[in-house]
């Protein structure tokens, strides 16, 4: 694609597309030719942010009409499918924010249209471009890793959507996705899971998620890794989320997006985040797009998948009791 300016249209205006909007202002190449949000005021808040977008309120007139080059979907968890379709039918390139759906029929199905199309599209697994998890990718090369463990622990974030199974998936599949992602990207397929979860510190009307759980990922390779996932802390308890790498020879410690520190025993060295990963993400991806290469973007749908599955198939262990091979 060699136009002079790519044209972005975004569905769902609330956290996350700002976060993707505050990095497409920042480059030349882009327009943005629409805004759509079933709650009018939020497209017509983002399209503001922007310096100014039309304003849709159905994304099927927004699609038709803008005709854009590039599709921002940004949407809650349990409201994916249609609009991926209606991009898909016309040809649009699309980013969407993860967990892209909350079963494996849907997001199977949008993988195979993808690939029938051959279209570019990228998955919001923004920690991939992290300079720093580069810099642990290339820590691990010649080492032996045996066991890893991890954790995302925070309290209850404000998302009108996050507090059920049936609208955000549960925290794993919502939040914890990134780390189990991370699981994949740097220590290759899982074999299976075993997930324990439990309830009952947090009250809250119309909450039904597990408090905490602790999944042990058995990864082909042999690694071991234990994730630990909670929203229970009070605000400001101190906690440092990431994973914890035990090498033969080494212990690698990533602090989510913020170090990685080396430590052999003879040296120490920490590594601190350099680059902005959201723009980077979102600059490969238009890149991608530019070229009409899905292979640039370093999460396309139907790896994404992977990493849904793996997450959803911690929801069936906790469900089960039972471990659940993938
Ligand atoms: N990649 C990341 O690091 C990251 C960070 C935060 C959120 N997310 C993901 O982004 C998604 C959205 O999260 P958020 O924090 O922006 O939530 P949000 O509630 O702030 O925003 C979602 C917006 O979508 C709108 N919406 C709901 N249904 C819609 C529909 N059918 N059509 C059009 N608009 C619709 C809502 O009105 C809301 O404004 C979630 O899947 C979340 O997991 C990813």
């Amino acid at each position: 694609m060699s136009k002079a300016k790519l044209r972005i249209a975004i569905v769902g205006n609330g956290g996350i597309s700002g976060f993707h909007a505050s990095h497409l202002v920042q480059f030349d190449d882009v327009e943005f030719v629409g805004m759509m949000d079933i709650r009018r005021e939020k497209a017509v808040a983002r399209a503001e942010s922007v310096g100014g977008a039309p304003v849709y309120d159905e994304y099927v007139d927004m699609l038709d009409k803008a005709k854009p080059d590039v599709l921002y979907i940004c949407v809650p968890p349990d409201q994916h499918g249609t609009i991926e379709r209606e991009a898909i039918a016309r040809n649009i390139p699309f980013l969407v924010e993860k967990p892209m759906a909350l079963n494996m029929t849907l997001a199977h199905e949008i993988r195979d249209l993808v690939a029938a199309k051959g279209l570019v599209t990228a998955v919001g697994f923004q920690d991939r471009y992290l300079d720093i998890i580069a810099q642990t990718k290339k820590l691990l090369e010649n080492r032996t890793v045996g066991l890893v463990d991890g954790a995302w622990l925070g309290g209850i974030p404000g998302a009108y959507w996050w507090s059920t199974y049936a609208t955000s998936g549960g925290q794993i599949v919502e939040q914890n996705i990134h780390l189990f992602d991370m699981l994949r990207y740097l220590f290759g397929e899982p074999e299976k899971v075993y997930c324990s979860g439990m309830k009952g510190i947090v009250k809250r009307e119309g909450y039904d998620l597990h408090d905490y759980s602790s999944a042990v990922v058995t990864m082909k390779s042999g690694v071991i890794a234990t994730l630990f996932t909670g929203c229970y802390l009070s605000r400001n308890v101190p906690n440092k989320n990431g994973l914890h790498i035990r090498c033969v020879d080494a212990d690698i410690r990533y602090i989510l997006r913020q170090s990685v520190t080396l430590d052999t025993g003879a040296m120490q060295q920490t590594w601190l985040k350099q680059v902005d990963q959201g723009v980077t993400e979102d600059r490969i991806f238009l890149d991608a797009v530019r070229a009409g290469d899905p292979t640039m973007v370093k999460s396309p749908y139907a790896d994404a998948c992977k990493s849904l599955a793996l997450t959803l198939a911690c929801n069936e262990s906790m469900a089960t009791g039972k471990e659940v091979f993938l």
